[in-house]
């Protein structure tokens, strides 16, 4: 589960994010839309507590993480824009290594396995993480989520940049870890892919979460429209 409750923060006096009231439920993606600057970013980074808010509350598995961010951040698996990986490390030794920081250990078959039902090829398991396209580094972070066996995932933009079939495979494997009971916040630009893969769809401007809506409810056109009528 991951809320916000009246979460607000300024940057120099200025507001980036006002008043957020926010819940995803284990089992739900939802997809926050807005344009740069909006706020986005400021949430995650306001859930992960690398940012302190300047009033209201982030739980994150129902525990507070201004209280204890360590705790509440080995409940969360975070897949920014561009996942840094250790380029001279291979997929599995890279997932051993943060699978050991979050307290786990593996056998390398689990985490092999881990790493297939991520969608990672077996032949690129050994290869030097430095050889990965976007794709297989976004794969492997997937992997790291699974093995930590995280509560909550916090993505953002996780497909920009990522072509078609690639970006189809990540949304397809983010339904499944919902599926999984996995709570899953995403920022994102990608529309298309928000209307196809999310459960509930946020539009943000200005540091405000303007609307909210049901993707079953509305077809790809009319979300288009009303996220520009909600930019203008
Ligand atoms: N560390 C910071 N210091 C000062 N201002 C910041 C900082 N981080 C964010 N901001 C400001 O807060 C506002 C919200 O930014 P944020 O990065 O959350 O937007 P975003 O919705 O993620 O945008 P984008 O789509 O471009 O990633 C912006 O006006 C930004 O300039
Ligand atoms: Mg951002």
């Amino acid at each position: 589960m991951i809320q916000a409750f009246n979460l607000s923060k300024s940057f120099n006096g200025q507001p980036a994010l006002r008043q957020l009231n926010l819940s995803v439920a284990p089992g739900e993606i939802y997809a926050l839309l807005g344009a740069n600057g909006a706020g986005k970013t400021t949430t995650i980074n306001l859930f992960l507590h690398f940012l302190e808010p300047d009033e209201g509350e982030a739980r994150i598995d129902g525990m507070p993480v201004a209280e204890d961010p360590w705790t509440a951040r080995a409940r969360i698996a975070y897949i920014p824009e561009n996942i840094q990986l250790y380029p001279h490390l291979s997929g599995i030794e890279n997932l051993a290594y943060f699978s050991a920081l979050s307290g786990q250990k593996y056998t390398t078959a689990a985490l092999e396995r881990f790493l297939t039902q991520a969608g990672l090829e077996p032949e690129a398991h050994r290869k030097q993480a430095r050889n990965y396209s976007k794709g297989m580094r976004q794969k492997t972070g997937i992997a790291i989520a699974l093995a930590k066996e995280a509560k909550a995932m916090l993505l953002d933009e996780p497909t920009s940049g990522l072509d078609p079939k690639a970006s189809n495979e990540f949304a397809r494997l983010l339904t499944q870890l919902s599926e999984q009971g996995m709570a899953v916040l995403m920022a994102t630009h990608d529309l298309f892919r928000a209307k196809e893969t999310a459960t509930r769809i946020g539009i943000m401007r200005s540091g405000q979460l303007l609307q909210e809506l049901q993707p079953s409810e509305i077809g790809h056109t009319d979300l288009e429209s009303l996220y520009l009528q909600q930019m203008s």
